[in-house]
């Protein structure tokens, strides 16, 4: 069968229902692929760990051409390695591996978090209460900036991580949020393009090997130094994504509350059973919905036909919530981690396949550290939570919850 033949656009429908989309158009439309047309274009969705294999073979799925302009915008940026493709994008992203994959420099950074959050909660006992979502992102925005080497005064904090908030709370709609996260962006980029030119310049100095040090001086496979532009945009996706771990955080207070029984076996620093956690709210509460490319030639899948330079998505929240998968989907269940360490194309929160040949996420060890070493603080925590609005709806883009997750603290507890 080929995608030949007329079918309505759903970018519409993408956008409204959200993590919702694929899944239910699977549940209408069963069998290994499902057929649908995006952004003007024939779309084919997969899921499943072979998905995920024939997903990131470069010779089926290319990058370059395939983002949309409103999420490059917004989220990741013009020029950013995520849309590169072959050896451009080998070397680029080699750079991001030696950067966030050293386990040193992992520890470094959860070090740095750990102490910001012991340093924020003891403010937070001076309050009557505070909203976990507000509050995380400026822990984890002054972690990594110290961490990565970028300077920040006394009063940049608060205002850096609502920006950064933005960025990614305005990838996925067409409203307001998303009008912010543009304009925020394209200030951030032009304060990090500075900070970029004042290194080269020898105008300000950072200790040799830090991010910023290395992205300045970083030369792409045509061996030219990054314009300043792209090495903005390329620290930004060092940051940026650190500060959006915050999304899981405030998850991990949704599900302490909810299933209360699981915070005991946290406080007792308990570090195999933290990142068994972490890998399972990583699974279970919803954060990038699919992931999209587009098909390099024609293509074979599973006896269907799939035109070159169709849109090719992997539907990851789906893929997640598969009982071909899992054993109970929707239960949280951290223990399903506990002795048998996620397979690498079945949870796929951060991309799948190989992470140094491929786009799979090189900020993954990093992601698990801070939710291992932040997430047990959390529970150690002496709260109470109100009555709020806890709900999730799986119509926005991204998910979160709609409180923010307030807590009153009863003492410090960390
Ligand atoms: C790529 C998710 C944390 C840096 C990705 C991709 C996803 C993702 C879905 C795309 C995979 C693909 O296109 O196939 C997440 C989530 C995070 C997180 C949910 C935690 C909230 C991080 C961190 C860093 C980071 C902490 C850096 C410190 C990057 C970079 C890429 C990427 C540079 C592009 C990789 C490439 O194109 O080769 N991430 N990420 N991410 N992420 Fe993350």
């Amino acid at each position: 069968m080929t995608v030949g033949r007329p079918i309505l656009d759903r970018s519409a429908s993408a956008l409204a229902k959200g993590y919702a989309w694929l899944p239910d158009l699977r549940r209408r439309n069963p069998g290994p692929l499902l057929r649908t047309r995006v952004l003007g274009r024939q779309a084919a969705a997969l899921r499943g760990p072979e998905a995920v294999r024939f997903f990131y073979d470069e010779d089926h799925v290319r990058r370059a051409g395939a983002m949309p302009e409103p999420v490059l915008s917004t989220l990741f940026g013009h020029g950013a390695v995520h849309t590169l493709d072959g050896p451009a994008h080998r070397q680029r992203k080699d750079m991001f591996l030696s950067l966030l994959t050293e386990p040193r420099e992992v520890a470094e950074l959860a070090r740095h978090a750990a102490e910001c959050w012991d340093d924020a909660v003891e403010a937070w006992a001076e309050r009557p209460s505070v909203v976990l979502f507000d509050e995380v992102p400026r822990v984890l925005t002054r972690a990594v900036c110290a961490w990565a080497a970028v300077p920040l005064g006394p009063d940049d904090t608060d205002r850096l991580a609502s920006d950064l908030v933005a960025m990614v709370d305005g990838f996925g709609t067409a409203g307001p949020r998303h009008w912010r996260a543009r304009a925020v962006r394209k200030r951030r980029e032009r304060w990090l393009e500075d900070l970029v030119e004042r290194v080269r310049s020898g105008h300000a100095t950072v200790p040799t090997g830090s991010v910023v040090d290395v992205i300045a001086k970083h030369r792409d496979v045509d061996g030219r130094p990054l314009d300043r532009h792209t090495a903005a945009v390329e620290l930004l996706n060092v940051i940026r994504p650190t500060v959006a771990i915050s999304w899981f955080i405030a998850y991990a207070g949704h599900a302490l509350h909810r299933w209360p029984h699981l915070r005991k076996r946290l406080r007792h620093d308990d570090t195999p059973y933290a990142v068994a956690f972490a890998h399972e709210l990583r699974r279970f509460y919803p954060f990038a919905p699919y992931l999209g490319g587009l098909a390099a030639t024609d293509l074979r899948w599973q006896d269907e036909d799939i035109p070159a330079d169709t849109m090719v998505l992997l539907d990851v929240y789906g893929q997640h919530h598969s009982d071909e998968l899992w054993d109970q989907p929707y239960a949280f269940d951290p223990d399903r981690f506990l002795d048998v360490p996620p397979g690498r194309d079945e949870l796929i929160p951060q991309g799948g396949g190989d992470r140094s040949t491929g786009h799979r996420c090189p900020g993954e060890d990093i992601t698990v550290a801070l939710l291992a070493t932040l997430v047990p603080r959390l529970a150690r925590l002496d709260y109470d939570v109100p009555d709020q609005d806890l709900r999730i709806s799986l119509r926005r883009l991204p998910a979160r919850i709609r409180s923010g997750f307030v807590l009153e603290m009863a003492c410090s507890g960390a």
